[in-house]
């Protein structure tokens, strides 16, 4: 071990994103009605000070588009009885709106005060929220969930919304309407497995979380056990396809605690949304919510599951401070996420998902240009919407890090680094600054910390050399195929040798096919290979652009169908912009834009209006 002298802490920065202030908030009380009728959630979030206040106090949350009714100040005896109408009134006031941080509601905290209820409703818009009609889920009933990551959470609670800032929290949720009794409501917390019949729910999540991870879905859902602390939650026409899906599920989680220590949420459970929710996953503590899109039919996409599980430790546990730090969530997790694949399913496997990842970012390096300050692990977002500024550098440029970490010191000094990392800072938050201290006076000799050139990774463009590049054996086999493609061989004389290719190895053999095919090879292609009919959304994803480049229309309906049922941004925008490239595709997108964006969650919509129908909207 070196023998640093001892440094001090640096601070925690301020959040950008945040207009939160005051004193700490150890503990929410949430008590909603889910109304689908006026698309509104309506209640009160009453918020449990750490002591009682000798002074007056002045207390500053985070809101967006929230209609407040009365704040209540909650002297302790009527914060333990939780009466609605104990308590006094006090005023309060709301800053003018900003489109991405919303408004700041201050407040002034009496003297003897212990706790503050805020009585509000959600507009019918919330971003975060998104209200499915029927016709929108794979069943006959409504359907919402939310998706809070990364400052949606102000949306549908008034709240401290920086991640910088934890608390425990317990939910009443009421189901109101005539669907009560046949919709079950799921949150990030300890859940129900059954419906209940009068549409009353009550959570507890004992473990302090930020705002990010408050998470609730309502929907006809059944619930099917996978282990003894696992199981998956879907529409009740998806859940036999799920636990099939899922089925190593607790293997998952025996690999990562193997790994990197026990897993501290009780349960871990998955929720299959529908097929709008927005991302590939979302690492809702106690319940990740997953996109359908990849239920593949044959396991193959699960790495998105051993992802968001490991956020279970790098995210969750150990919290990027601010969204400038997202490296660390993300980086982290994309790194320990191929740990748990390489344990479950072998070296070779866990190669070929480093490839595909370090692809992808070259091709977002390549997008953002070699200088750029996007390219950076540190980001400077303040006065940014930090949704525009997230991207893959974080992940894939955070996992070379822990890689380069890897090959310096060797696995089994990096593992007891990271174990005790997380073990170390659980439900704390971490900054860029704070990581960089701690590595270099517990993992890294000075020779080490010389050769690793950290300030270059967090501040600094690109890759700094040294990075290792990744091979797979199993692409090699892709390769040559792809070479004999070019080289006049038929796709059909090419099928004895991809009878055992995964999803993974066709992905590569998407991404290797020159720009140039026409439409008669992607004929060829097709009837040899299937793509235009693959249940697998990656590959579709990947199909599409190459189809629309070369006019290839037998793809046409498959694409039109995709792009107005699946929702994730992830395969939007690429294939958006595949068809806004196409001769006469401005208004091809633009009429499937029009007929889809119903279907889109605001995630989706914010970055697609912008790039479909132009700045102007
Ligand atoms: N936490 C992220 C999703 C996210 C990031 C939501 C930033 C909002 C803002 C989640 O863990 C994630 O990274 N999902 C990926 C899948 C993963 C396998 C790379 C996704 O949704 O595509
Ligand atoms: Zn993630």
């Amino acid at each position: 071990m070196p023998t640093a002298s001892p440094r001090p802490t640096p601070p925690l920065p301020a959040d950008p994103h945040s207009y939160a202030q005051g004193p700490a908030l150890p503990h929410l009380r949430l008590a909603l009605a889910v109304d689908f009728g006026q698309q509104t959630l309506a209640g009160s979030a009453t918020w449990l000070l750490a002591e009682l206040l000798a002074t007056a106090t002045p207390l500053v949350l985070d809101t967006r588009d929230l209609t407040i009714g009365q704040v209540v100040a909650l002297d302790s005896k009527a914060a333990r009885a939780g009466l609605a109408s104990a308590g006094t009134a006090i005023p309060y006031t709301l800053t003018a709106p900003d489109a991405v941080l919303g408004q700041a509601l201050r407040l002034e905290l009496p003297a003897g005060t212990q706790a503050v209820r805020i009585d509000y409703r959600t507009s019918p818009g919330a971003a975060a929220l998104q209200w499915l009609a029927p016709a929108q889920t794979a069943g006959t009933h409504p359907f919402l969930f939310t998706q809070s990551q990364a400052i949606l959470a102000r949306t549908w609670l008034p709240c401290p919304d920086s991640p910088g800032r934890r608390f425990t929290y317990e939910a009443e949720v009421e189901v109101l309407g005539s669907e009560r009794g046949q919709l079950l409501a799921l949150m990030s917390a300890d859940n129900p497995q059954t419906t209940a019949p009068d549409g009353r729910y009550h959570f507890r999540q004992p473990q302090p979380v930020p705002a990010y991870l408050l998470a609730l879905a309502v929907g006809r859902l059944d619930f099917a056990p996978l282990g003894d602390h696992t199981g998956i939650y879907a529409e009740p026409t998806t859940l036999l396809r799920a636990s099939y899906e899922f089925a190593a599920l607790d293997r998952m989680v025996a690999a990562a605690e193997q790994l990197y220590g026990p897993y501290r949420w009780g349960r871990y459970d998955l929720l299959a949304l529908p097929a709008s929710f927005p991302f590939g996953g979302m690492e809702n503590p106690c319940i990740t919510f997953v996109t359908p899109t990849i239920l593949a039919g044959d396991r193959s996409l699960t790495s998105l599951v051993a992802h968001e599980l490991a956020h279970s430790w790098s995210g969750n546990l150990v919290t990027n401070a601010t969204w400038n730090d997202f490296w660390l969530n993300e980086g982290f997790t994309v790194y320990f996420e191929r740990r748990i694949m390489e344990q479950l399913y072998g070296r070779p496997y866990a190669e070929m998902l480093q490839v595909l990842g370090e692809a992808d970012l070259h091709h977002t390096m390549q997008e953002l240009g070699p200088t750029s300050p996007a390219t950076h692990l540190r980001l400077h977002l303040a006065g940014r919407d930090p949704d525009d500024g997230l991207n893959d550098i974080a992940y894939e440029k955070g996992c070379l890090l822990l890689l380069t970490l890897e090959q310096l010191v060797g696995r089994p000094r990096l593992d007891a680094f990271i174990t005790e990392y997380f073990a170390r800072f659980a439900f704390q938050s971490m900054d860029t600054d704070r990581f960089a201290a701690y590595l270099t006076e517990t993992l890294l000799t000075p020779a080490e910390a010389s050769q690793l050139n950290l300030p270059a990774w967090l501040d600094g463009p690109g890759l700094p050399p040294g990075a290792p590049v990744a091979h797979s054996a199993r692409f090699d086999a892709v390769a040559a195929a792809l070479a004999r493609l070019a080289t006049g061989t038929a796709p059909i004389a090419l099928q004895p040798i991809t009878t055992e290719w995964s999803s993974q190895e066709w992905e590569h053999f998407l991404r290797g096919l020159p720009p140039t095919l026409t439409a008669t090879n992607l004929g060829r292609l097709d009837e040899a290979f299937h793509f235009t009919t693959s249940g697998n959304a990656e590959l579709l994803a990947a199909w599409f652009p190459l189809a629309l480049r070369a006019g290839y229309a037998p793809a046409d309906a498959a694409l039109e169908n995709f792009l107005r049922y699946v929702g994730r941004r992830k395969f939007l925008v690429p294939l958006y912009r595949a068809l806004l490239a196409a001769p006469g595709g401005r208004a091809r997108a633009q009429e499937t834009y029009r007929l889809a964006r119903p279907n889109y969650h605001s995630v989706a919509t914010n970055t697609l209006d912008a790039l479909v129908l132009g700045e102007a909207h």
